[in-house]
């Protein structure tokens, strides 16, 4: 039996039950592969039942407001996908009448939809033999053919795409890009994979060759930035606060959170209150503050870590702008944030 032949065997015997594997319609398969290049389906699941729940067909979601999105993707990171769908939904409710693009050029067409989803949605919908290569196909790929190239390298791209092409059963590319995908993730996994009961392990390289726990190979990624956030969370005697939207290009865009002044270093209050931002702010009030986390919390994001430190102000009265504290759960908010409301029980 050959490769192809071979995984798709695995796959029907093996494949879990979800709802996207139910249906071939393009819009529960454009949801869920966005959902799924951010989290394992285990996690992606709940997300994609809440999202199919508030926005049933690509009208609904058209419709929202993006903040109500946002809100329903909280968690998920990388916000900009959420609303990179928003818009996409917009623009094929409005412009096309609802009706998804039917091939893999016109797909990649849209914002948002990439060489990996526009591949996955033409393959699952339309039949159209375009293979997937995610993280998961790198790591298969890389270690049946006992490959060296760097995963996170451009060659790579072409190399791993001319290899999946090369596999993909012609009759039957939808559940073979989703045979490769599964058999990734559950079989050939990152760390400790079961090489002694895997169905490739007669013709797999790198189990030939003792390669398994060195493949695939990675670039070391660019540096980490730090960032030092300083939120400032005040809070009435009449339970307001004041929250903001993010309008900075960059990370959270348009997710709200606290008023931010973010500094160079780590710093103490005093530092903290000499900066302009804080005199500025603070000018108009009377208020007691304190250091909620007297260690910075790190939150880790691909390519920054964020040392944030949460000051809690208390002050008499909030000018108009302060919200109720029951109004927050209506707002997207980053983890870092959420975090904090739960520490903080606001
Ligand atoms: N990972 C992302 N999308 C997937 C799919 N459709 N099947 C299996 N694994 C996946």
């Amino acid at each position: 039996m050959n490769f192809s032949n071979k995984l798709i065997n695995w796959y029907l015997m093996h494949k879990r039950s979800l709802p996207w594997r139910e249906t071939t319609n393009p819009y529960f398969i454009w949801l869920s592969e966005i959902i799924l290049q951010q989290t394992q389906i285990s996690q992606g699941l709940p997300y994609y039942n809440a999202f199919i729940e508030e926005y049933p067909a690509v009208f609904d979601l058209a419709k929202a407001d993006e903040k109500d999105v946002l809100n329903l993707w909280q968690g998920l990171g990388y916000y900009s996908r959420a609303r990179n769908l928003h818009f996409t939904a917009k623009y094929i409710a409005n412009e096309l009448n609802g009706v998804f693009p039917d091939n893999y050029n016109d797909l990649l067409k849209l914002k948002g939809i990439g060489d990996y989803t526009a591949s996955a949605i033409a393959s699952i919908c339309y039949n159209e033999v375009t293979p997937v290569v995610d993280g998961n196909v790198y790591r298969l790929l890389s270690r049946y053919f006992g490959i060296n190239t760097p995963i996170n390298s451009t060659a790579a791209k072409k190399e791993f795409k001319v290899l999946a092409l090369n596999l993909i059963d012609e009759k039957n590319p939808g559940d073979f890009n989703q045979a490769i995908m599964e058999f990734g993730s559950r079989q050939c996994k990152p760390q400790n994979p079961d090489c002694n009961n895997c169905i490739f392990n007669n013709s797999c390289l790198a189990f030939k060759d003792n390669l398994v726990s060195v493949l695939p190979k990675k670039n070391k990624s660019n540096s980490i930035k730090n960032r030092y956030f300083n939120y400032l969370v005040f809070t009435s005697d009449d339970n307001k606060t004041i929250i903001e939207k993010r309008q900075s290009k960059g990370i959270w865009q348009n997710m709200y959170q606290f008023p931010l002044i973010e500094t160079e270093k780590s710093v103490k209050l005093s530092e903290l209150k000499k900066t302009k931002e804080f005199i500025l702010l603070m000018d108009q009030y009377q208020y007691e503050i304190h250091q909620f986390n007297d260690i910075d919390i790190i939150h880790k994001l691909s390519h920054q870590h964020l040392h944030t430190k949460f000051w809690v102000i208390s002050v008499f009265r909030l000018p108009s702008k302060g919200i109720s504290i029951n109004e927050l759960k209506d707002y997207p908010f980053p983890t870092l944030i959420n975090n904090f409301l739960k520490a903080f029980n606001f």
